[in-house]
């Protein structure tokens, strides 16, 4: 039995990892302090509430569990907000990831996957993005994730902690079951916003931009649900102790869809035709970002189940019942 702390394992993409890794035969210890996760997310699993800054409470955890691994999605991922608050983002995002690697190193755990972002890559060179792609980020939010890998870099030269960083393009879905989702305070992501939008929740949605670059105006992005992002973890971990090795993987469809056409798709699944109205652009934007995925393929076996439909579908199922 693996014991893997799973730091921010109450938060959207890590209560999905953490319900894989139970499935899978792992014993996941959830560490979270509940700023912005929700306990009921994780109901019947062992969980330990802590802040990451806190090293003496991660060691003690550590020693309890005999912890031999981290998956860590405790991060801020408002790109706006990492602008106007940079300081917020640098401390959570980075300054409190550095303590979580000393309390590791200081307690013998040698193996890390951290949850980084295609906001590490900036302005897209090329149509799809692979792992030789430049990194230039163009917020603070990005700018702290690739920080934290460049960290990674130098504790495997120094210390041997290996890693894998997973750049995740546009996480989104729900697991199958319903029972967790996508919940965030306030909620700034396209889908649940459409989704709320479709379920009356919302008067409408707003499209950020019908005048950029591409076929009809609107940005377009590369969903990936997050049940294939959970999977890639538990893959990527295992490569990763098998070969003793770190790893960096690009993960996303390949496939790209406009804001526009996402709506449509929403519409056609709700059968609710909501209101939408075009607006200015949002800072930040960049107009397309799509993942070359190959790499995750290739070498991890690792091919998204789930296309845009079904995405959306597990979304609704979520946003309809939702608990939390
Ligand atoms: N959008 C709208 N209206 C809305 C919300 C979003 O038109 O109400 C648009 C955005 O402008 C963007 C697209 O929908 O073009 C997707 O926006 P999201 O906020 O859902 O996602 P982002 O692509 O901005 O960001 C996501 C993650 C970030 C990560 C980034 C990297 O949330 O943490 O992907 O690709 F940095």
């Amino acid at each position: 039995m693996k014991n893997i702390l799973v730091v921010g394992g109450a938060g959207y993409i890590g209560s999905h990892t953490v319900k894989m890794l139970a499935s899978r035969g792992y014993n996941p210890v959830v560490y979270d302090n509940l700023s912005k996760g929700h306990r009921q997310a994780v109901e019947g699993l062992p969980f330990e509430e802590g802040d990451l800054g806190d090293k003496t409470r991660l060691k003690e955890v550590f020693q309890q569990y005999q912890i031999e691994a981290v998956m860590h999605f405790a991060a801020f991922i408002e790109v706006g907000e990492s602008v106007k608050e940079p300081s917020k983002y640098y401390h959570n995002n980075v300054a409190s990831v550095l303590n979580l690697l000393d309390a590791m190193q200081e307690s013998g755990v040698k193996y890390f996957v951290f949850s980084s972002t295609a906001a590490t890559f900036g302005e897209p060179v090329q149509p799809q993005i692979n792992e030789s792609h430049p990194q230039q980020p163009i917020n603070p939010y990005g700018n702290t994730k690739l920080m934290v890998e460049k960290m990674l870099e130098d504790f495997d030269r120094a210390y041997g902690l290996k890693s894998v960083a997973l750049r995740y393009f546009n996480a989104s879905g729900a697991d199958d079951s319903g029972c967790i989702g996508e919940s965030h305070t306030p909620e700034t992501h396209l889908i649940p916003l459409v989704l709320q939008a479709a379920a009356g929740k919302r008067p409408s949605i707003k499209v950020f931009g019908s005048d950029y670059p591409t076929p009809d105006g609107t940005c377009v992005r590369d969903y990936v649900h997050v049940n294939d992002l959970a999977r890639a973890h538990i893959l990527a971990l295992e490569k990763m102790e098998k070969e003793n090795k770190s790893l960096r993987y690009n993960l996303g469809s390949g496939s790209g869809f406009s804001v526009a056409e996402l709506i449509q798709e929403a519409k056609a699944v709700t059968g609710v035709d909501f209101k939408v109205e075009y607006e200015a652009r949002r800072a930040g934007d960049p107009a397309v970002l799509v993942a070359d995925p190959s790499k995750a393929q290739a070498e991890l076996g690792w091919k998204p189940m789930y296309n845009l439909k079904q995405i959306i579908t597990t979304a609704w199922n979520w946003e309809k019942n939702r608990r939390f």
